[in-house]
């Protein structure tokens, strides 16, 4: 998955040739997982239909300040569109439509639409060689970048014009590349990795049987999924579970019993900047893991178990500067036990789940927690879904980090 997922991007298409790659760039962002609308010049219909974008976009086309529809004139709202954008990207972006844009010309949608955006907006210039080297342009480029207009930098190589140089729009891929470099630039955990444990662990009792319970791992996942979207590279070490992840941010490695994720954890920790052990790791194991099937040759059976290591408490030990969270589940005593267990482990913060809050717990898509720091400092949130609880979660970190 990109960091593009989720994201609603605005696509303005100016009349260049290179026009008709833009279904291939507004392909690609689909496929990033991102909700695409377009904007295009009326001019810029000469050199691509707005069907074959509204085809592979998915949604209406826009190309003028109204729309006639049943002798009715519709107005095609440039503010709402700019305020739905999370980005907006132009190309290709012609000469003529960069030097409206440096001052603040409105002679068309896609220029209104310019205007009134709040979000980062990227162009993918398109010339000719000689255009693109002329001071105009250059002077055009630098008033656009005192407006935090964003180039994405042509390519060079052959031209419409049959010449040799700098102008081609870069293609399609690379506008994606750069956009989602970009955009990763900016977020809050970018270069930081993080560690994140999630789902049961299952210890065997012989080759077919084994202790589990009942943690689905969701929780672990979602904050994966959110660190990934703050920027941040993820191991994401998970006992046995249905779910999948499909992120290039996240690197997944799947274990079974307590004693390969303790290995797994231990191998990575080092080179971690945050730790955030949201497992429901056996406590205990049985001692002699029978080698056969065991049969039913008893009245009663006996199994003997012994303690697992504690993941959690072991970080703790040889932590440098990483930040360590971990979760509790408490049934009295909720807070001081959960005060009581920050300490010991030595961590930065705990989240208390309650088993008395109703839609908390291991199966539910939703959650209610309290996280707690090493000052004592106590944030108590609402019953959420584990998106939004991820969401609060990975918030506190980033405080800490800034802190
Ligand atoms: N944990 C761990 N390794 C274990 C057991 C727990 O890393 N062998 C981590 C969990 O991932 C979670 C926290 O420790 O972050 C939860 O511990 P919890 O089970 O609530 O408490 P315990 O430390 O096991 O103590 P108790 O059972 O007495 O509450």
């Amino acid at each position: 998955m990109s960091l593009l997922s989720g994201k609603k991007i605005l696509v303005g298409i100016s009349a260049g040739i290179a026009a008709y790659k833009t279904p291939i760039l507004v392909r690609l962002l689909v496929k990033a997982g991102a909700e695409v609308k377009v904007v295009m010049t009326p001019s810029a219909k000469d050199f691509v239909t707005p069907l074959t974008l509204s085809t592979v976009s998915k949604n209406e086309v826009f190309s003028t300040f109204t729309k006639e529809e049943n002798e009715n004139a519709i107005w095609n709202n440039h503010v709402e569109l700019a305020l739905w954008a999370d980005f907006f990207i132009i190309a290709p972006a012609t000469t003529n439509t960069l030097s409206k844009m440096a001052n603040g010309i409105c002679d068309n949608l896609l220029l209104a639409t310019y205007l009134s955006a709040k979000c980062p907006v990227y162009y993918a210039p398109a010339m000719d060689l000689d255009m693109y080297k002329h001071l105009a342009t250059q002077v055009t480029f630098n008033k656009l970048a005192s407006f935090q207009t964003i180039q994405i930098p042509a390519g060079y190589g052959e031209l419409a014009s049959g010449l040799v140089g700098e102008g081609r729009m870069a293609e399609p891929e690379e506008i994606v590349a750069f956009v989602e470099k970009d955009v990763l630039k900016n977020l809050p955990l970018r270069n930081k990795k993080v560690l994140i444990t999630a789902g049961p662990t299952y210890e065997a009792i012989d080759p077919v049987r084994f202790i589990g319970n009942h943690s689905s791992g969701k929780m672990g996942f979602e904050i994966a999924q959110v660190a990934a979207n703050l920027g941040a590279e993820v191991i994401l070490i998970s006992g046995p579970t249905h779910l999948t992840t499909s992120n290039n941010q996240i690197k997944y490695i799947s274990v079974t019993s307590a004693q390969q994720m303790y290995d797994v954890c231990h191998e990575y920790f080092n080179a971690m900047d945050i730790a955030i052990l949201s497992a429901a790791v056996a406590d205990y194991r049985p001692k002699n893991a029978a080698t056969q099937k065991i049969k039913k040759a008893t009245a009663t059976l006996h199994i003997d178990l012994e303690p697992t290591k504690d993941i959690l408490a072991s970080l703790g030990v040889i932590k440098k500067n990483q930040i360590l969270v971990g979760f509790a589940l408490e049934t009295e005593n909720e807070i001081e036990n959960a005060k009581n267990k920050l300490k010991k482990k030595n961590l930065n913060l705990i989240v208390l789940n309650s088993l008395n809050d109703k839609g908390a717990g291991f199966k539910s898509e939703t959650n209610k927690v309290t996280i707690i720091d090493q000052k004592g400092g106590l944030k108590e949130f609402d019953l959420k879904t584990k998106t939004e609880v991820a969401k609060d979660l990975l918030n506190e970190i980033i405080l800490l980090i800034h802190e």
